[in-house]
This record gives structure tokens, sequence and C-alpha cells, in this order.
């Protein structure tokens, strides 16, 4: 009858360490698919952030005033001939959620169909509607049928 206390006691360890253990196997299952799918967006964000240069072939084809739609690192973005022949390079994603942007040549703006975003389509600023800051504007060369477009 003495060790009955002890023997509570020692069971009552056991079993707190047991659900202890199967606790943090739980929270190990659960984080570990968390883990990898974080650690592969943020690799996939790093590869894509590294790509400093598209090169575009054909754009001579491109009639003006039109755009042609682009990845640049994984992102969509624009290459805009404009009526005046001069070409501008820009991200296609709207600085308020992220919607891309599509370039409407009959009225000479970058329209977000999302909230009503529009943009510069020389500068790419923020003219009107729920955008915060102008399109990310990138350096473009054309020359032989090529458009080499790069970071600025
Ligand atoms: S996401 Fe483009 S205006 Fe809101």
């Amino acid at each position: 009858m003495s060790d009955a206390p002890e023997e509570s006691i020692t069971r009552r360890i056991f079993v707190r360490t047991g659900i202890a253990a199967a606790g943090a196997c739980y929270a190990a299952a659960m984080g570990y698919p968390v883990f990898q799918y974080l650690a592969a967006a943020a690799q996939k964000a790093e590869a894509e952030s590294a790509v400093k240069e598209v090169i575009l072939n054909d754009v001579e084809k491109l009639p003006a005033p039109s755009a042609l739609m682009f990845k640049f690192g994984g992102h969509p973005a624009l290459l805009i001939h404009h009526a005046d022949k001069s070409w501008t390079a820009l991200s296609a994603v709207c600085t308020h959620l992220g919607c891309t942007v599509e370039y409407d040549p009959h009225q000479e703006r970058i329209a977000c169909a999302c909230h009503g975003g529009v943009y510069n389509p020389h500068t790419g600023g923020n003219v009107s509607g729920p955008p915060p800051k102008p399109l990310t504007l990138f350096h473009v060369v054309v020359a032989d049928g090529k458009a080499v477009v790069s970071r600025v």
C-alpha cells in the first residue's frame, strides 16, 4: 500500500510523456510539409529574381501600337510598341493587389481590370485608381529584330 502513490505518479508521468511525444510527432508531421512548401517557394522566388535579362525574337512583327505579353523571371511583363515607333518594357503586375494589367492601344494606357487602375504606357506611372505606385520599368533595346529587356 505504501508504494501506490509512487506508482500513480510514475503512471501519470508516463502518460504525460507519451502525450507530449505524440504531440511532438504530430507537430513534426504537420510542420514538415509546410516547411517544404515555404522552402520551395523561397527557392523559386530567388531563381526568378536572378533573371536579369530576357531576349525576345521577331519583335519587328509587332505592329505599332500594340503590345506583347512575356514572362520576366516568372512574372508577366509587357513589351509595348508605341504608335511613334518607340518601345517600352514594364512589369505587368499591378502594384495594387497583383492582377495582370493589359495595354489598351486605343486609349493609349495600361489598365487593370481588377479595380480599374490605370498606368501611363510610356513611364509605367500610376495615373488613376487604387494602384499605390508605378509599374516596374525595364530597360529595352531593340535591334536586328530582337528586343533585349533587362532590369534598370
Ligand atoms: S489589382 Fe490592379 S487595381 Fe487592384
